[in-house]
């Protein structure tokens, strides 16, 4: 067990949360984490949405939006984070162990979710950060590989350590009984870095714009008619992510009117 301010007593739990066992923690950089819960027998989601996480702050919860990195199918509950030095609750999340308890929302919800997107051909999942959680639940998902003939994950970080959370979780879809087929018939990984050399160097948003990602996936360029696109990262990278899908003509998607793209923000804090 951690320290006691990570410790979540059950009969302070407020009815909203579900306080739930911590069955893994991995830590892949000073500043970046993986962990994982149990599932409640009750708790339901679609791959690709978010949930309230948190910890006891004394008698309050402490509670930030996290995307939950596993399938829809799955037993457990994957989560993927930054740690955040003064970061109210990273700073005391990054501390957990296996057997500590955290609060879990009871309502899951989000826009990165295929019902969001209009059927289309070639699904794009663009990521920087800490964003790429979404698309570790979306790439083991059957549904998304029902939907697309061809998923291509990008993911942007500024060093090559920062880009180890997205190969694991690449080799694990493409070694996962239910969709391991399928992905390795449709799935691509594209990693781009910022602050160290790479083969693909550079924003995504320079990528898309100068042709090099095209270049890179031997693939023409964006298409309104066939292309869709999930974006998920900091504020500004989906400001501007936005903008190029806008300008290639697409319309951006919700749950009550689907679209060519969707956006959600990255956790950060
Ligand atoms: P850069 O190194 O040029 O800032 P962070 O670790 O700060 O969340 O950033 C993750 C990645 O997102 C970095 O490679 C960073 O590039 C990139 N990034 C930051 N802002 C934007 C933006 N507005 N559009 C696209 N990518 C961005």
């Amino acid at each position: 067990m951690a320290d006691q301010t990570v410790l979540a007593p059950r009969s302070a739990v407020p009815a909203n949360v579900h306080a739930v066992r911590v069955l893994s923690v991995k830590h892949y950089t000073d500043r970046l984490f993986a962990f994982a819960c149990e599932r409640p027998a009750s708790f339901r989601f679609r791959s690709g949405e978010f949930v309230m996480i948190g910890l006891m702050n004394g008698e309050k919860p402490l509670l930030r939006a996290y995307s939950i990195a596993s399938p829809a199918w799955d037993e457990v509950l994957a989560f993927y984070s930054i740690k955040v030095p003064d970061g109210p609750l990273t700073s005391k999340l990054q501390n957990i162990q296996p057997g500590d308890e955290i609060l879990l929302g009871k309502k899951p919800t989000g826009t990165l979710v295929l019902d969001a997107l209009l059927p289309g051909k070639r699904l794009f999942l663009l990521s920087t950060g800490t964003g790429i959680a979404p698309f570790a639940s979306l790439i083991r998902d059957p549904d998304t590989y029902e939907r697309f003939d061809e998923v291509i994950l990008t993911h942007t970080c500024r060093t090559d350590r920062e880009l180890d959370y997205g190969r694991e979780i690449v080799a694990a879809a493409l070694a996962d009984p239910i969709v391991g087929e399928q992905a390795q018939a449709k799935l691509r990984h594209l990693t781009s870095l910022t602050r160290e050399p790479h083969p693909l160097q550079g924003r995504i948003t320079a990528l898309i714009e100068s042709g090099a990602l095209f270049e890179a996936l031997g693939a023409g360029p964006l298409d309104p008619a066939q292309d869709r696109i999930m974006i998920c990262g900091s504020t500004a990278m989906l400001q501007d992510l936005k903008a190029i899908a806008l300008g290639a003509g697409l319309a951006e998607g919700a749950n009550s009117e689907p679209g060519g793209f969707v956006i959600e923000r990255a956790f950060a804090g």
